[in-house]
């Protein structure tokens, strides 16, 4: 597989788990049902493959190949798009995080409704950021970069172990 195919695959897994993501904010809403373990290997996911296995390949092997062609497109569309979008995503699991560790002590209305709006922010964020990455920023990467870049990056991406 080359690095698109290895990151296009990521994605579909990544989309599957939002989707039951996504009926685990239903679920506490409609039955005031919530599973704290369900919850931590959600989170669990999110850190170890969606951020490092994922968002961190994107980051230190396609996008850094990108912003190295000094292309203002691609500095565009990773610096100013993509990197924002990962950091906006962290940020909202840490929020989701701390919602649940404070719904455990004291389960408020209040903390449901944070626990909910994090989850669903997670899931519509990854929803759109999927797709822009499918539909604009891969197409022009493989665009923009050498077929030498491009074989070295699909090395490094069948190698990347973290
Ligand atoms: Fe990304
Ligand atoms: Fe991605």
């Amino acid at each position: 597989m080359n690095i698109f195919e290895i990151l296009r695959e990521e994605h579909d897994n990544i989309s599957k788990f939002v989707d039951k993501f996504e009926i685990m904010a239903i679920d506490l809403m409609e039955k005031n049902e919530i599973s704290i373990e369900e919850y931590t290997k959600a989170i669990e996911f999110i850190r170890v493959y969606a951020d490092k296995t994922h968002h961190q390949k994107e980051e230190e092997l396609l996008f850094k190949a990108m912003l190295e062609t000094k292309d203002e497109m691609a500095n565009n569309l990773v610096n100013h798009g993509m990197i924002v979008e990962h950091n906006l995503a962290r940020l909202y699991v840490w929020k989701l995080e701390n919602a649940l560790k404070a719904y455990q002590k004291e389960p408020t209305v209040k903390l449901k409704l944070a626990i909910v709006t994090n989850t669903m922010s997670y899931v519509y964020l990854l929803r759109r950021h999927i797709d822009k990455e499918n539909r604009v920023a891969y197409p022009y990467g493989e665009r923009l970069l050498s077929k030498e870049v491009i074989e070295k990056l699909n090395e490094q991406a069948q190698n990347y172990m973290k």
